[in-house]
């Protein structure tokens, strides 16, 4: 009989495609010692009751019981972990003097260990309990506190991509919180990205350096070439904010008659493991670019609300087949819940489409086919971030990584309107996606490990 590390049975939701869900019910999921989902038996194949029958008295066979669920394991294409020290706070004034007056006095702080020590096993712990199994972070500028984060995800058992964050324009950035110059900058990101490559090979899940400019307006164009030569020379994923307000859009025009995407791309940032935060003022030609270069977008449907001036038209980029994932962007958006922004991506997708101005007659208000259901929101937060990442995660099928959460919707302090033990599927995976807490997080697996469980 062959050796699993784990055996589960119940039914899962994964995403099929952007819009349709696939229900697993009943299933088995066979883990292999490497974390991967080796076979899932369905109770209608042949196999099912001798494979049931082989393997459900072991200690290592999870059985969900009545109102329980799996998902996958979600995937945060874009957090700033230092921001949680700020989260909920201060997002009534626009960008600029947010990242002035609040985000960077906080970040200059992480040059004290002890601090980011705190801060950073407190978001990583919480991203976990919301269920992010995956999350793609900034740090700060702070090579030792960066690579404390790829420690500390090792250590909590999260796959973490991180980022040393790099501000070297010596104009545009506060003296007390930059880089020291741009030859500092960039050596410090290349002993960074060989230290957290180091630090992977003790991870079963993976940790993986990041080339991180923060933005074009924080780096210098050489800071920006030197970066680019260094993602093609370790091949690491790239991550920058392109395109996210009027303001920061505005600046790149100004500085390079061009927009983000392209300034980007002439520097090598585009990349089949870059992703871009915000993207709101793309257009259809930043888009084929982002096609041609594998290059995906990480929507932030809560932090737009507060920073972008816009609304990102994510059906229309879609369309485009576009990658794209979900990002909580903490702390430009509040909530650490990747729950809470794909109900936030269709929230504004409506009022993209439905518009605000009743100046105008119905029909001519907002912009037509902007709207995304709630499918498509849960696809940004698992699948599409996977294919965002170019790993296999985001889906519970075979050759995945087993990255799920057990939905629990019976928890007493939680306990969601499922009042039929025969209600129709697809009603109750709404239901977990609009209404489930923390709460009804009872477990969270990466890589075929718990890394985190609740008991009520
Ligand atoms: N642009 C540059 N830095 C930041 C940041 O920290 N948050 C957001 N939302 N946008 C940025
Ligand atoms: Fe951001």
């Amino acid at each position: 009989m062959k050796k699993y590390s784990q055996i589960f049975q119940g039914t899962a939701f994964s995403a099929k495609s952007p819009k349709e869900i696939q229900i697993l019910k009943d299933y088995l999921f066979f883990i292999n010692t490497n974390g991967m989902i080796e076979q899932i038996v369905a109770p209608e194949d042949a196999d099912y009751p001798t494979l049931l029958e082989a393997y459900q008295d072991q200690d290592n066979f999870h059985r969900l019981t009545e109102g329980q669920y799996f998902l996958p394991g979600f995937v945060d294409l874009h957090v700033h972990a230092p921001q949680w020290a700020q989260s909920g706070t201060a997002l009534d004034i626009p960008l600029y003097d947010w990242l002035n007056t609040y985000t960077f006095p906080l970040e200059s702080k992480f040059s004290d260990m002890k601090f980011a020590q705190e801060v950073y096993q407190d978001v990583v712990s919480t991203l976990l309990a919301n269920g992010t199994t995956t999350a793609l972070y900034f740090a700060t500028v702070h090579k030792e506190a960066s690579i404390l984060l790829a420690e500390i995800c090792a250590e909590q058992g999260q796959r973490g991509l991180v980022g040393k964050v790099v501000m070297d324009h010596p104009e545009n950035n506060p003296e007390y919180y930059r880089d020291r110059d741009t030859q500092t900058a960039l050596a410090d990101t290349e002993e960074f990205i060989i230290a957290v490559k180091e630090l992977a090979k003790s991870t079963k899940q993976g940790v993986y350096p990041v080339v991180t400019p923060r933005f074009i307006p924080s780096c210098t164009d050489e800071g920006l070439q030197g970066l680019g030569a260094l993602a093609a020379k370790y091949d690491t994923y790239v991550q920058s904010h392109c395109s996210e307000s009027d303001w920061a859009h505005g600046y790149v025009q100004d500085r390079f008659n061009k927009n983000d995407a392209f300034a980007l791309h002439d520097f090598g940032l585009l990349r089949e493991k870059s992703v871009m935060a915000h993207c709101n003022f793309i257009n259809d030609d930043d888009a084929d670019l982002f096609v041609k270069t594998g290059t995906a977008v990480c929507h932030c449907p809560i932090s737009n609300a507060y920073f972008a001036n816009s609304v990102i038209p994510i059906a229309h980029l879609h369309a485009k087949e576009v990658e794209i994932g979900l990002g909580s962007d903490i702390s430009g958006g509040f909530s650490p819940s990747l729950f809470d922004n794909a109900r936030q991506a269709v929230i504004s997708s409506r009022m993209l489409e439905d518009g605000v101005n009743t100046t105008l007659p119905a029909e001519e208000r907002g912009v037509p086919n902007s709207r995304i259901t709630i499918n498509e929101a849960f696809y940004l937060a698992t699948a599409g971030g996977g294919e965002s990442l170019s790993l296999p995660i985001g889906r519970l099928e075979a050759d995945y990584a087993w990255d799920a959460q057990i939905i629990d919707t019976t928890i007493t302090s939680a306990k969601l309107p499922i009042y039929q033990a025969d209600e129709d599927l697809h009603d109750v995976f709404q239901k977990i996606m609009y209404l489930a807490r923390p709460e009804n997080i009872r477990e969270v697996w990466v890589q075929g490990k718990k890394v985190h469980s609740r008991m009520s």
